[in-house]
C-alpha cells in the first residue's frame, strides 16, 4: 500500500456455505490486490471462478470469510457512494424517468436541489442521453439503459467505479460504443475503475492493468501492465494488429483457459 492506493484487498478468501448438507464452495483463495489512483483494472477469468464474488467483496456487498478490504484507509463495509457499482443488468427504478433515476442518489443524500440538478444534467450529457431525460427505462434500448445506470453511479462522484461485466448483455456494436464511453468517463472523471469482463479484447483495449484469475477457487495468476487504452481513442483500433497486442492476447487467453 502507498499514498496512491485507493483500495487494498488483503489475503481475501470467500467460502460459501452449501445449502442443507451440500459441500461448501471456496470461491476465492488468498487474493491480494491494490487499486491505485487512476488505475483501470480489468479482471479476466473463466466462468464461475469467483470474479463477481471478488467485485462484491470490493463493493462492500459481501463480507470476506478471511482477510480484509480497505478503501482510503477505512474498512469496507456495506455500500458507500464513494464506490459506484455497475452490474450487467442496469439497476434503474422502472417507474422513474432517466432524470429522476440519476437524481435519486444526490436527492436522498440531501444535496441541495440546484446542485443535484446541475450534476444530473452534466452526467446525462456525458453519457449522451439528453434527448431521453424524460423517458422511462422501458422506453430505452439496452445500451441506453446501461448509460443511464452509469450516470446514476457517477453522479455521486465516486472515487472508484466497480463494473461487473457491464456490457455482457449488449450486442457487439453497442458494446464497442459503450467501451468508448467508459474510457471517456474514466479519463474525464479521473476515477479509478475495476471491471470484470470475459472479453480479452475489451480488457486489453480499456485497461492499464489486466489481471488473470484461475478456475475455482479463484486466485490471481498473473498481472499485465498495458497501455493500449491510450492509443485506442483515435487510432481506429490499429493497435489490435500489432505483434505486441497479439502476443499478449495469446498469453492471456492461454492463462485463463488453463485449469
Ligand atoms: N451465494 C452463493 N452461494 C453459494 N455459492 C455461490 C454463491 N455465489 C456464487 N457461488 C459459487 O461461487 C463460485 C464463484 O461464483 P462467481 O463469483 O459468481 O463467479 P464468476 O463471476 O467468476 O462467474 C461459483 O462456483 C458459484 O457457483
Ligand atoms: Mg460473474
Amino acid at each position: 500500500m502507498n499514498d496512491n492506493t485507493v483500495m487494498s484487498v488483503k489475503n481475501v478468501s470467500v467460502k460459501y456455505k452449501g445449502a442443507n448438507d451440500s459441500a461448501e464452495t471456496l470461491a476465492l483463495e488468498n487474493v491480494n490486490l491494490d487499486v491505485n489512483d487512476g488505475d483501470f483494472v480489468c479482471i479476466l477469468g473463466p466462468s464461475g471462478c469467483g470474479k463477481s464474488t471478488l467485485l462484491n467483496v470490493m463493493g462492500g456487498l459481501l463480507e470476506a470469510t478471511e482477510g480484509s478490504v480497505e478503501m482510503l484507509g477505512e474498512a469496507v463495509r456495506g455500500v458507500d457512494p464513494k464506490r459506484a457499482i455497475v452490474f450487467q443488468q442496469p439497476t434503474l427504478y422502472p417507474w422513474m424517468d432517466v432524470y429522476s433515476n440519476i437524481a435519486f442518489g444526490p436527492n436522498v443524500r440531501g444535496i441541495k436541489s440546484e446542485e443535484t440538478d446541475r450534476r444530473t444534467k452534466e452526467y446525462i450529457e456525458l453519457v449522451g442521453l439528453e434527448d431521453f431525460a424524460h423517458s422511462k427505462p422501458y422506453e430505452l434500448s439496452g445500451g441506453m439503459r446501461q448509460r443511464a445506470a452509469l450516470a446514476r453511479a457517477l453522479v455521486n462522484d465516486p472515487v472508484l467505479i466497480l463494473l461487473d461485466e457491464p456490457f455482457g448483455a449488449l450486442d457487439a456494436f453497442t458494446r464497442t460504443t459503450m467501451q468508448d464511453l467508459i474510457r471517456k468517463v474514466w479519463k474525464s472523471t479521473k476515477c479509478s475503475a475495476v471491471m470484470i469482463t470475459h472479453d480479452v479484447d475489451e480488457a486489453l483495449s480499456l485497461a492499464t492493468r489486466v489481471i488473470t484469475m484461475s478456475a475455482l477457487p479463484g486466485t490471481i495468476i498473473k498481472e499485465f501492465d498495458v497501455n493500449f487504452t491510450n492509443y485506442a481513442e483515435d487510432s481506429e483500433e490499429d493497435f489490435r494488429y500489432t505483434k505486441e497486442y497479439l502476443d499478449l492476447r495469446r498469453e492471456v487467453l492461454h492463462l485463463i483457459k488453463q485449469k
